[in-house]
């Protein structure tokens, strides 16, 4: 494995998917800096994790927190091998009920701060051994569903922009790939399902493995396209860890679906 003694920034990795990947680097020997916008949760991950993690807080949303955070990173390891652009948030509403402030947030955040951190950290990635970075999108990036189209399109946008990225900074020996996760057990799920009631049932119904999944079965994938003994031919790549979502074969002569995803968004609404 080629993770022990590099140096990786994980976003949004006080909880959830972010927290798992940081724990499975730690584990296989990374040193880690995490961030999230909240000081107190963000400092108790970064002990949990132990001498190995530090934390730098920000809101993504603004551009300068991913400029901060490299140069964090920069400042107290002397590089940065490995970047995870995990931070993302979901506010679900259909088009004709969209609030446009809200709109705003979840561009700047899931969109508009992935782009400024992926900006900031290619230079110092640039000509680092093994140098990669990880986005963290969505199936739902994938999959048209109603009430999630603008979360939805800023993760096919990553969808877009990680394959260019790759383009553009494997002159400078660094790999870029996207993770496309299920519905993932993480307490920003918690906290959405439970405006959505059924969601969970719903999503459950649409993909083959029948559950959720733990977050460290993002973790774990997301380590293996980070560690360039394993992925160093892997770039550019889009790979769906979503336990099979809506590859039920539905159509004529498929297996009917379960349940149906924008039934429990259509109930909710
Ligand atoms: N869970 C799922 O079902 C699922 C499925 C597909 C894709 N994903 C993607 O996976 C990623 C992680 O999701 P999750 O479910 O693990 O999230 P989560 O449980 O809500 O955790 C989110 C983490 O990001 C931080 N965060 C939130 N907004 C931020 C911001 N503006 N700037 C910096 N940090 C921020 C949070 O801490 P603070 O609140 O303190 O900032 C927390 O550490 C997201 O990109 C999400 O879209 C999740």
């Amino acid at each position: 494995m080629a993770i022990a003694g590099k140096v990786a920034l994980i976003t949004g990795a006080s909880e959830g998917i972010g927290w798992s990947i940081a724990e499975a680097l730690v584990a296989a020997g990374a040193r880690v800096v995490i961030t999230a916008r909240r000081e107190g949760p963000l400092k108790a991950s970064a002990d949990r994790l132990g001498p190995s993690a530090s934390w730098i807080a920000g809101d993504l949303a603004d551009a300068a927190t991913a400029e901060h955070a490299v140069a964090h990173t920069l400042t107290l390891h002397g590089g940065l091998d490995l970047v995870v652009c995990n931070a993302g948030i979901l506010i679900p509403g259909p088009l004709t009920e969209q609030n446009m402030a809200e709109v705003d947030q979840v561009i700047s955040v899931n969109l508009r701060g992935t782009i400024a951190l992926m900006k900031a950290a290619g230079p110092a990635l640039a000509g680092r051994p093994g140098a990669s970075a990880v986005v963290i999108s969505s199936s739902i990036g994938r999959h048209p569903t109603a009430g999630m189209g603008v979360y939805g399109a800023t993760k096919a946008a990553l969808h877009y922009l990680v394959p260019t990225w790759a383009i553009e900074l494997a002159p400078r020996g660094i790999r870029v790939n996207a993770v496309c996760a299920g519905i993932t057990d993480t307490p920003g799920l918690r906290a959405g399902a439970a405006h959505i009631p059924g969601l969970e049932q719903a999503v459950i119904g649409t993909n083959l493995i029948k559950r959720i999944a733990t977050a460290d079965e993002i973790a774990h994938p997301v380590l293996t396209l980070l560690d360039s003994d394993v992925s160093g031919y892997v770039t550019g790549s889009v790979w769906d860890i979503d336990g099979g979502f809506r590859r039920d074969g539905g159509g004529p002569g498929g297996p009917a679906r379960d349940t149906d995803l924008e039934g429990a968004h259509h109930d909710a609404a």
